[in-house]
């Protein structure tokens, strides 16, 4: 298969690179910085990607200068036109001003790489460093409206390179100019589909489970009921072992509905755990965020265990529905350069790490972001209400009561945030929005009922759009629905006095609160 490499120098948006050029029907893959692929094969052209590194920095990503003799067109993006740039003899400085954000572009010349891109357009720039002088042989494409080259190419040596990042959507015409280089200059055919995908993986999970045991553990959310439904197809169902552990954590009712899922999918060994003290106990009087998950994390693995020992599966095989923004945002990105935002439970643990190291873990979600997870999830049959839901962290309520968890704090959120997501299906907001939930903070607030003084909870509403929880915007909330639901859940909800919208987008807040 034709295929297009993305270089990973660490960037956060590397695999985002990957994704979008398969949006467009062309495959691609990442690959460590200093991979060096064998000549011929399907390889129609490579991409380096940007990086947190500057290429002066001790230990910053280098690649194989082979990689220029391939005869294969390159692409390098930001960090990547860096790259390219010093290690050919050009120049590159730090700024005294970083450029970042939006960047409208003038053209100098014409280049294949912007065929049917409008003069003006608005790319989307993040850097440090500039191109102070080209490489030889380069010349300047386009630049920004402080006349820093924004694209330059030396199109006899198929180089190209551009400073802003056409894989982020605030970026104008990026999916254009990714398709020039792909299926333009490259002439990679668009053979890639998520129907490919899905055989391939199948495929991959029969060689290597063979007729051994798989045991699956179910957070409730999409990602590991997509996971389920890839196991069920791709093998016996006899050899699925699904486990669902309730920690106390869940949404209302989700235990129940996600069992009736499972079943649905043809699941025939579904153990469910309730282990909600064993957690609630655990958690008890502890407000640090990373402890909490640790502590989450840890007690799962526990349960687990003890688990997995009553049932006589120690030596399945351990299959996950990680994804591939999991393993960015814990800092194991494929070139292991990415800086670690936050740590997810489901990619650090020891036994995870161990059934690693002895190649038993199964993932065959982790090349895939939340949305091509619901295309997949589609193609294979899982309903609509499954698919459509939103985003539920590992921790759970455990990260969005802020402070320490109890009981009564959980069905206070529990009973709050019910109510808020179905509002927001009843009123037709749900869909339009990536991921909608409530928090529940550690202040109260004084208020009055009737001509009582109160003193009560502080419950903070979020919702925003993204495309796959890197980046995200806040919602634009109707007002008259924002006002009707607050107003539904403090009259449902007594400990709850007071509700406020969270108006932060990602960056530089995160999408939970914890
Ligand atoms: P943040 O808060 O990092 O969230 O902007 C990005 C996406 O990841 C989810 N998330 C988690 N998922 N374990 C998970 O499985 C975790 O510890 C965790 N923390 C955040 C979050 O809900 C959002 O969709």
């Amino acid at each position: 298969m034709d295929t297009i490499l993305i270089y990973d120098f660490g960037g956060q948006t590397c695999q985002l690179i990957s994704r979008r050029i398969r949006e467009l029907g062309v495959y691609s893959e990442v690959v460590p910085h200093d991979y060096l692929p064998q000549p011929g094969g399907g390889l129609k052209g490579i991409i380096l990607s940007g990086s947190p590194y500057s290429v002066y920095d001790e230990g910053s990503p280098l690649a194989d200068p082979a990689i220029l003799g391939l005869g294969v067109p390159i692409l390098g993006i930001c960090y990547g036109l860096q790259y390219l740039t010093h290690i050919l003899g050009g120049k590159v400085e730090p700024l005294d001003k970083r450029e970042y954000g939006r960047m409208p572009l003038r053209f100098q010349t014409q280049s294949p790489l912007f065929k049917d891109v409008p003069e003006g357009f608005v790319s989307w720039m993040s850097h440090g460093d500039s191109i102070v002088s080209p490489a030889k042989g380069f010349t300047v494409v386009a630049a920004s409206q402080q006349g820093i080259p924004a694209a330059l190419e030396d199109s006899s040596r198929g180089l190209y390179g551009i400073q802003f990042h056409p894989e982020v959507t605030h970026c104008e015409y990026g999916g254009r100019i990714l398709e020039n280089f792909a299926a333009g200059i490259c002439g990679a055919k668009k053979t890639w589909s998520m129907r490919a995908y899905i055989e391939t993986v199948s495929r991959e999970i029969r060689e290597k489970a063979g007729g051994g045991k798989v045991l699956l553990l179910i957070s409730g959310g999409v990602d590991s009921t997509v996971t389920a439904g890839i196991l069920l197809k791709a093998l016996s169902p006899q050899q699925v072992h699904l486990m669902y552990i309730d920690n106390g954590l869940m949404r209302k009712n989700e235990s129940e509905e996600v069992a009736g899922n499972l079943k649905k999918l043809g699941a025939k060994n579904l153990h469910l755990v309730d282990a909600q003290d064993k957690f609630l106990e655990a958690l008890s009087g502890e407000a640090d965020p990373e402890k909490k998950r640790r502590i989450i994390g840890d007690m799962f693995m526990k349960v687990q265990e003890a688990e997995v020992a009553r049932l006589d599966i120690k030596d399945a095989f351990l299959a996950q529905g990680t994804l591939y923004t999991d393993l960015i945002e814990s800092g194991k990105g494929v070139g292991k350069k990415a800086h670690t935002i936050k740590s997810h439970h489901n990619v650090r643990t020891p036994l995870v790490e161990e059934k690693r190291a002895a190649g038993l873990i199964i993932e065959p979600l982790d090349k895939l972001y939340k949305d091509e997870v619901r295309v997949l999830g589609r193609e294979l049959g899982i309903l609509n209400d499954v698919i459509g839901r939103h985003p539920f962290p590992g921790p759970g309520l455990g990260v969005r009561i802020l402070g320490d968890v109890t009981r009564e704090k959980c069905d206070i959120l529990r009973e709050a945030d019910a109510i808020y997501v179905a509002e927001l299906k009843s009123r037709g907001l749900y869909d339009k929005i990536w991921q909608a939930f409530a928090v529940l903070l550690p202040v109260r607030s004084v208020g009055v009922t009737g001509d009582a003084r109160d003193y009560r909870y502080v419950l903070a509403l979020r919702a925003v759009v993204s495309h796959d929880g890197m980046t995200a915007d806040v919602f634009e909330f109707p007002a008259k629905d924002l006002l009707e639901i607050s107003s539904k859940i403090t009259n449902s909800v007594r400990q709850i006095g007071r509700v406020v919208y969270d108006v932060s987008s990602k960056p530089p807040a995160t999408i939970e609160w914890e």
